[in-house]
């Protein structure tokens, strides 16, 4: 390939080929433009602007306070470093609780850079996934476990391990799907939920705490680089055993989701 071929952009289209044809697609939280570009580098696909920049880069214990403006920001300044990877942009705590409020912060986030937004929950979305869809703004549905409703769940607990519950997350998914969602991300659900909703849904799945068996892996960014205040036990090191550095940590984190090494027995719930 020559110094000036660009790469080709990753798109909705190129993550539903990617699942059809049992390829991983590795994503990595960015909240800014150089490490957009390192994450691009290396190979990583999908870029996630996530809320977690509320506990990661600002000092909080939740992603509550994360506000519009914040999300914005780093969108902007994500953008300026990608090059070739899907931008998912988070909408914070209550950015999506009317119509006409998350139509325009999710328009805010398309004009700032995203290709897609996230937002948090089961059924209770599907309304607002399918007003978005409809206005061609791609929605990745975030299911499992949902920070935003930390003080409803009570703690950063594994989700979908009694059989109901299984059930309801499986039933809710195809409802996402159905009304619109490009792609779902799940979080902290046991490998068996995921496997099974990745194989009955069409759309792709992206897994955190979910399993080998999804379409891809998302993982905050501070965790795959160990410099999280904590570890929660679904996340690795990679720049632990890095010769090469963060470009060299990055680059084994996008191999390992590649050849399904990670994540590994010990980063599963069941
Ligand atoms: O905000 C975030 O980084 C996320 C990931 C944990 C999936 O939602």
């Amino acid at each position: 390939m020559s110094a000036q071929t660009k790469v080709r952009n990753v798109t909705v289209a190129t993550l539903q080929r990617m699942k059809q044809e049992g390829e991983k697609f590795a994503c990595l939280t960015a909240y800014d433009a150089c490490f957009a570009g390192i994450l691009c580098d290396a190979g990583v696909e999908v870029i996630l602007i996530g809320d977690s920049l509320g506990m990661v880069l600002q000092g909080h214990d939740s992603t509550l306070p994360v506000t519009m403006d914040d999300m914005i920001y780093h969108t902007e300044c994500v953008k300026r470093g990608n090059k070739n990877a899907l931008l998912i942009a988070d909408l914070p705590f209550m950015s999506y609780s009317s119509e006409v409020q998350t139509l325009e912060n999710a328009a805010s986030l398309m004009r700032a850079g995203g290709h897609m937004v996230k937002l948090e929950g089961g059924a209770w979305i599907a309304n607002t996934t399918r007003l978005l869809a409809e206005r061609g703004i791609p929605v990745c549905a975030h299911m499992g476990l949902t920070p935003q409703s930390i003080n409803r769940i009570g703690g950063f607990f594994v989700q979908g391990r009694d059989t109901d519950q299984a059930q309801a997350i499986l039933d809710e998914a195809k409802q996402l799907q159905d009304a619109g969602a490009s792609v779902l991300l799940l979080e902290c659900v046991p490998r068996a939920l995921a496997k099974k909703i990745t194989e009955t849904v069409e759309i792709p799945v992206i897994g955190i705490g979910a399993g080998p068996d999804t379409t891809g892996q998302v993982m905050v960014l501070h965790d795959a680089l160990g410099v999280s205040p904590i570890t929660p036990r679904f996340v690795k090191n990679f720049l632990l055993d890095s010769s090469a550095g963060i470009p060299g940590a990055i680059k084994a984190y996008v191999e390992a989701v590649k050849t399904s090494a990670f994540p590994a027995d010990e980063h599963c719930f069941d």
